[in-house]
């Protein structure tokens, strides 16, 4: 069976083909049947267009523009995605997009896209929780992760733990109470003049900074739960830049990236510690584009490993916004509910 996925939830308009495999095996021997992992689908291509040329001008992204930039490039992402694969559209058995969350003219584009090749080609169509999608992300290169999962999700739009007890169950633990971890990397850059997106620009002149030079309180939410928040980080942040004048060209930069970035990775794994004394996982994933970063890994690795649990972050092209986590999602929704594919009402939705 062959998927044609399309993810077009935020700032990049992506399109991938994917070919399923059969069912996999449980290693241990001991998986009730609905464990039995199923090996992974092969990537036949995932194609990636970012924006970031178009959004970098503002320090953020810009919806409207957004929108407009998907139309542009959708038929072409999805014409490339084909060819790369070397099949025709008339070889695809099933259609996959993203529902939301996102900006809702951004999800528009691809699922009005999605639905009129659904439509024409007489095919099942597959609406995907983009949030969901990343978490997938970390099962398409490793099938055989041992459940139960906690996963740690961190991108531009959300910040979020969720435990799950078997494939396609998602309980949400906590999720952050204003800016996600992304956004703040992304409004102190844009604050700084260093560019857009933030997160990479910030790893990388930070990168032999010195992360204690300048010591941020870890932000934890008064009522101790799992939730995040970034906004009071963000604002420590930006006073320190008023009242310290640490600027673009000033030496202390360096150790002031350095610094902000520790603390959001602080923060970020020390959730995830609280999150797994409470619900004793077996193996923990860290997904979503902040989840590229180096140092976040590194910590993410370190608490993994003194809690003898298995880790996984998948690689970084496939952290960041891609259809191939789209596709695969699709694949093991639709082998579980076959006839859960959708009639063409599927809607959009820019909340979770
Ligand atoms: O998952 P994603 O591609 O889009 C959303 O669903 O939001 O994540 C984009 C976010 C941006 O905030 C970007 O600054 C951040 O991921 N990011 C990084 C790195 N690469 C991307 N943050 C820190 N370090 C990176 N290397
Ligand atoms: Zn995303």
């Amino acid at each position: 069976m062959l998927v044609l996925a399309i993810e077009t939830s935020c700032d990049e308009t992506s399109a991938a083909v994917l070919r399923a495999a059969g069912k996999g095996t449980c290693t241990s021997g001991t998986c009730p049947p609905s464990l039995v992992p199923a090996a992974a689908p092969d990537v036949l291509s995932n194609i990636v267009l970012s924006q970031d040329e178009v959004h970098a001008p503002y320090g953020g992204v810009v919806p409207e523009l957004a929108s407009r930039q998907h139309i542009k490039t959708i038929a072409a992402i999805v014409g490339e995605a084909l060819s790369r694969a070397a099949v025709g559209l008339e070889a695809i058995d099933l259609y996959a997009v993203t529902q939301g969350p996102g900006l809702i003219g951004s999800l528009l584009v691809g699922l009005s896209f999605a639905k009129g090749l659904a439509y024409y080609h007489k095919k099942p169509l597959v609406g995907v929780d983009h949030l969901e999608a990343h978490l997938e992300a970390c099962f398409l290169e490793n099938p055989g992760i041992e459940y139960p999962v906690l996963g740690l999700l961190v991108s531009g739009g959300h910040t979020a733990l969720y435990f799950m007890e078997e494939p396609l169950s998602y309980k949400l633990l906590g999720r952050t109470r204003d800016d996600a971890a992304g956004e703040a990397l992304d409004k102190i850059a844009k604050f700084l003049g260093l560019g857009y997106p933030g997160g990479p620009v910030i790893e990388k002149l930070g990168r032999n900074g010195d992360p204690k030079a300048f010591p941020f309180a870890v932000p934890r939410t008064k009522d101790r739960s799992l939730d995040f928040s970034f906004s009071g980080l963000k604002t420590a942040a930006l006073k320190h830049i008023r009242e310290r004048g640490v600027g673009k060209e000033d030496p202390r930069l360096v150790d002031f990236l350095a610094s902000f970035e520790d603390v959001i990775a602080r923060a970020l794994v020390d959730n995830l510690r609280l999150a797994a004394d409470a619900v004793l996982p077996r193996s923990l994933v860290l997904c979503g584009g902040v989840a590229r970063n180096t140092r976040l890994r590194m910590r993410f690795q370190d608490f993994a490993r003194q809690a003898g649990l298995d880790a996984y972050v998948p690689s970084p092209k496939l952290c960041t916004d891609n259809a191939a986590m789209v596709g695969a999602l699709a694949l093991k929704k639709f082998a579980r509910h076959p006839d859960m594919a959708t009639d063409l009402d599927l809607d959009a939705y820019a909340r979770a």
